[in-house]
């Protein structure tokens, strides 16, 4: 073999052993992300005894319009469902339509801080510390894609991470024990948490770790007792949790508007729709 078949061959080994390491290392090197939907919820406000996450809207649980658009975007690699031990009605969710991305895990805790912490600990082999992990409630069925997406972008370099919200607009009164107001609270600067919540996963264990199950209703409660200041990006009011049958009826008005609006945007080749 000549020079060149020499040199040919060491630059075919060198880079079979380039895409080798990147391969192993990359995880380490770009962060990743993923999602992870509490949904191991039993009770029900609305009294019939179904979890609200399978309540159904538009024919499907809840539960499925929560995942969809986390599983359609093309950054996050698989979306996490953190189901009680004992549920049996998570096959009516995992669908062809959701993708190859949904991976259930049996270890809901007792509250909802409980359900993230197991799930995180659940997924530690498959996620890197720097990864990032955007928590969603299985009851919030109308995130948009702009939304979302718009979370993505503005946190990619973040140092604390952030959350969606959106700015409370009405006056808020703090009552007394007998339902009169005690107090007028001034709504400037105040605004409403909604999810996704979008955190790194080592800040999010440790955020977690540090203030038990019970301690807070939300990740960024929690990281905040880090002392880190997670970042508010603007949400939309569509992507209301549903709480109460009235919440149900708004949500599936909020759905058929949006899939009116893509059908007719795909009928003309409108892509902003
Ligand atoms: O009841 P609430 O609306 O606050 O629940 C928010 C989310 O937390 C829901 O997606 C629910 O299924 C989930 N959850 C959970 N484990 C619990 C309680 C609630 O995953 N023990």
């Amino acid at each position: 073999m000549g020079l060149g078949g020499l040199r040919f061959k060491g630059m075919t080994i060198l880079r079979r052993w380039y895409n080798y390491l990147l391969r192993l290392y990359s995880p380490y090197l770009v962060p990743r992300y993923f999602a992870l939907v509490p949904a191991a919820g039993s009770g029900s406000r609305f009294g019939n005894g179904t979890p609200k996450q399978y309540w159904t809207l538009g024919g499907k649980p809840l539960l499925y319009h929560a995942l969809r658009e986390l599983a359609a975007h093309r950054f996050i690699d698989q979306v996490f469902v953190v189901l009680a031990p004992d549920d049996a009605q998570f096959s009516s969710v995992a669908s062809e339509t959701l993708g190859g991305k949904i991976r259930p895990l049996f270890c809901g805790g007792q509250t909802r801080a409980a359900s993230v912490h197991n799930g995180l600990l659940a997924v530690r082999d498959a996620v890197a510390n720097d990864d990032w992990m955007l928590v969603h409630d299985a009851a919030r069925p109308c995130l948009s894609a702009g939304a979302l997406e718009r979370l993505i972008h503005e946190l990619a370099a973040d140092e604390a991470g952030g959350l969606l919200a959106i700015p409370v607009a009405d006056t808020l009164k703090r009552s007394d024990d007998q339902a009169r107001v005690a107090a007028t609270v001034h709504r400037d600067g105040l605004w409403q948490a909604q999810t996704p919540q979008m955190f790194r996963y080592s800040v999010l264990c440790a955020a977690l770790d540090a203030c038990g199950p019970a301690a807070v209703t939300d990740e960024a409660g929690a990281v905040e007792k880090l002392g880190l200041k997670p970042k508010l990006v603007m949400g939309e009011a569509r992507n209301l949790k549903v709480t109460y049958p009235d919440d149900l009826e708004l949500a599936a008005l909020i759905l058929e508007n949006a899939w009116t609006s893509q059908e007719r945007g795909a009928a003309t080749g409108d892509k902003s729709q």
